[in-house]
């Protein structure tokens, strides 16, 4: 499974990068209004960093708007690896169509129902985002819907990759993969938090504290 980040913060993106472990980036309105920086030259600046995909995402709703937006974003930003959120609405099927058979790759998100990512793939989808968390904010178990879009996209031989959204902690990143999720996008928290585990810490902390009994020209090495 693929580890992206979902966030539009340069510094997080470049520490991840550092780990050698991000293969892509995610980011979305909100993300980037938070950084409060212009969106162009934030994507810009991921799409340096990291050489795997990065999600723009296109703020018109309808179709023509969409599909105008979309081409602006690879034309400005002119990076092979920028992919092109379309939301999945009504007038994003189109959008998804044209975009796609233009060569542009597009992360449909906004994903809540199997349905709704079969109508995204067929219409011609990189990607599709379930959103996992939200759907558990309202009671709704999202991983069902990772689960389920496996399996029809598995049926009909969809190429389609399914991108899991929306992930909140450490467990969803497991169920991600369980359900054979071809990504994970996730905060930098949760990826900071499923590097870490207690007893990792407190063995390494004997291991060293053990390896000092060992008398100085006896360690090989060091
Ligand atoms: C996906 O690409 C979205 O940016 C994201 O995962 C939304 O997550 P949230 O529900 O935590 O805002």
């Amino acid at each position: 499974m693929k580890i992206f980040l979902d966030t539009a913060n340069i510094d997080e993106i470049r520490e991840a990068h550092s780990w050698g472990i991000l293969d892509g980036v995610t980011t979305n309105p909100s993300l980037v209004a938070k950084e409060g920086k212009d969106f162009l030259d934030v994507v810009r600046q991921i799409c340096a960093i990291v050489p795997g995909p990065v999600s723009a995402e296109v703020v018109a709703t309808t179709t023509d708007d969409m599909i105008r937006e979309g081409r602006e974003i690879m034309r400005k930003i002119g990076a092979p690896n920028v992919v092109i959120k379309i939301p999945m609405i009504r007038e994003g099927l189109r959008a998804i169509r044209t975009l796609s058979s233009e060569g542009i790759r597009v992360n449909t998100t906004l994903i809540f129902s199997s349905p709704q990512a079969l109508l995204a793939a067929k219409a011609g989808a990189a990607y599709v985002s379930p959103f996992i968390g939200r759907l558990d904010d309202i009671s709704h178990v999202g991983m069902d819907i990772v689960r389920d879009i496996r399996v029809i996209f598995d049926n009909y031989e969809f190429k389609c990759g399914i991108l899991a959204a929306s992930i909140r902690n450490p467990l969803h990143v497991v169920d991600a993969a369980r359900a054979g999720a071809d990504v994970a996008t996730m905060p930098f928290g949760v990826l900071e938090a499923i590097i870490r585990h207690p007893l990792t810490d407190v063995g390494l902390k004997k291991f060293l504290k053990d390896w000092e009994k060992l008398p100085q020209q006896m360690r090989a090495g060091s």
